[in-house]
């Protein structure tokens, strides 16, 4: 299993973690208003905080929001 974009919109998590670093997003909140991904499915979420987190871009296991949750200051 290879798990390394928002399927919905197939934008990468490797593309993403660019417009963070670029753009200084540090929630998922933050990224949207940047870059178009998860306003569908919401599962790439959890991945996404923790690629913010940890700066990995591909993931080889399941991560939901219990794993990753997100935290009050996201905001949605
Ligand atoms: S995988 Fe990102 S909204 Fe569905």
């Amino acid at each position: 299993m290879r798990i390394d974009r928002c399927y919905c919109f197939d934008t990468t998590f490797a593309a993403l973690a660019d417009v963070a670093h670029k753009t200084g997003a540090e929630t998922v909140a933050a990224l949207q208003a940047h870059a178009v991904f998860g306003q569908r499915c919401r599962l790439c979420h959890p991945y996404v905080r923790r690629m913010l987190r940890t700066g990995r871009t591909v993931f080889h296991q399941v991560v939901t929001e219990a794993d990753e949750p997100e935290r009050v200051e996201d905001g949605g």
